[in-house]
């Protein structure tokens, strides 16, 4: 855990970093966040975190100004403070503090804090640990490629999976899978992959673009189409991907197996991949 953390322009002992009750994102996760991974002090695709970041600003009208350069010194010094090498960087900026009322008035002074947590990734490809995960209707709402704060559907989904000692929940609406609570899901069958597209149902993942990078250079086939859950369960293969997560297999969802339970192929291939792009 971070013992240093960034707040409104200082660095802070974690315990010393106090927000203002009226900030809105307290109050009503009037807020947009960014998670980032880094490996022995190397980031992974930051100048693409960073392009989310903007993005998630702009959709819901944040004025909070930055350079990557400056964003990236924070974040270094966050890694050499807190003396953490592999983790993950958290980012959330609010719209910031003004008397409770669900209408913002504009010009507030948006709160910034980032802190750093230690992380060993799912990383070793002979050992490559796979994981279960249940499936849980999706009650979020319908600006999911926003990477808001408001994550209640998502913690209870998570918590829920959690509880039955699974790793994930795979979110289905209208009887298709959308994402995880914290991942992009992915199924193979006949060697052909598929993911739902990226559109406002889903968040559009950092680590879902690189992988679809890697599955076009290598010419793997893919559908970007939503996935019926019954398919899901007789498929080939199943994996997620997220910045957290790296491709970590699914061989079990719902109590039912899939590819009797081993991590397949294609999955394999494409963890080594993306994990080398890491090194
Ligand atoms: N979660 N979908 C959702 C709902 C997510 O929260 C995430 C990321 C992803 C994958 O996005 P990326 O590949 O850019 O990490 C998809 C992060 C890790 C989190 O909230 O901690």
């Amino acid at each position: 855990m971070s013992k240093i953390a960034y707040l409104n322009g200082r660095f802070v002992k974690l315990k010393d970093a106090k927000i203002n009750i009226e900030d809105r994102g307290f109050q009503f996760s009037d807020s947009i966040y960014e998670v980032i991974a880094f490996k022995n002090c190397k980031f992974i695709d930051l100048k693409f975190h960073l392009i989310r970041l903007r993005n998630s600003l702009k959709f819901i009208n944040i004025k909070y100004k930055f350079t990557n350069k400056n964003m990236e010194n924070k974040f270094f010094r966050l890694i050499s403070m807190n003396k953490i090498n592999s983790g993950l960087i958290y980012i959330q900026i609010t719209r910031g503090v003004q008397p409770r009322s669900h209408a913002y008035t504009i010009n507030l002074k948006p709160t910034i804090v980032i802190y750093i947590i230690k992380k060993n990734f799912n990383d070793k490809i002979n050992k490559l640990i796979s994981k279960t995960a249940i499936t849980y209707p999706d009650l979020r709402w319908k600006r999911r490629d926003i990477k808001s704060v408001s994550l209640l559907p998502n913690i209870l989904a998570a918590t829920e999976a959690s509880n039955k000692s699974s790793y994930e929940a795979i979110l289905i609406e209208n009887g298709y899978v959308t994402e995880g609570t914290a991942s992009n899901i992915w199924m193979v069958k006949n060697r052909i992959l598929k993911t739902h597209p990226a559109n406002s149902d889903i968040l559009r993942g950092i680590t879902r673009d690189s992988i679809k990078k890697l599955i076009k250079k290598y010419k793997l086939k893919l559908i970007e189409k939503k996935i019926k859950k019954e398919s899901l369960y007789i498929s080939d293969e199943v994996f997620l991907t997220s910045s957290s997560s790296f491709v970590t297999p699914i061989v079990k969802i719902d109590n039912k197996l899939i590819n009797k339970g081993k991590i397949g192929n294609i999955t394999m291939e494409l963890a080594r991949l993306y994990n080398l792009r890491t090194i």
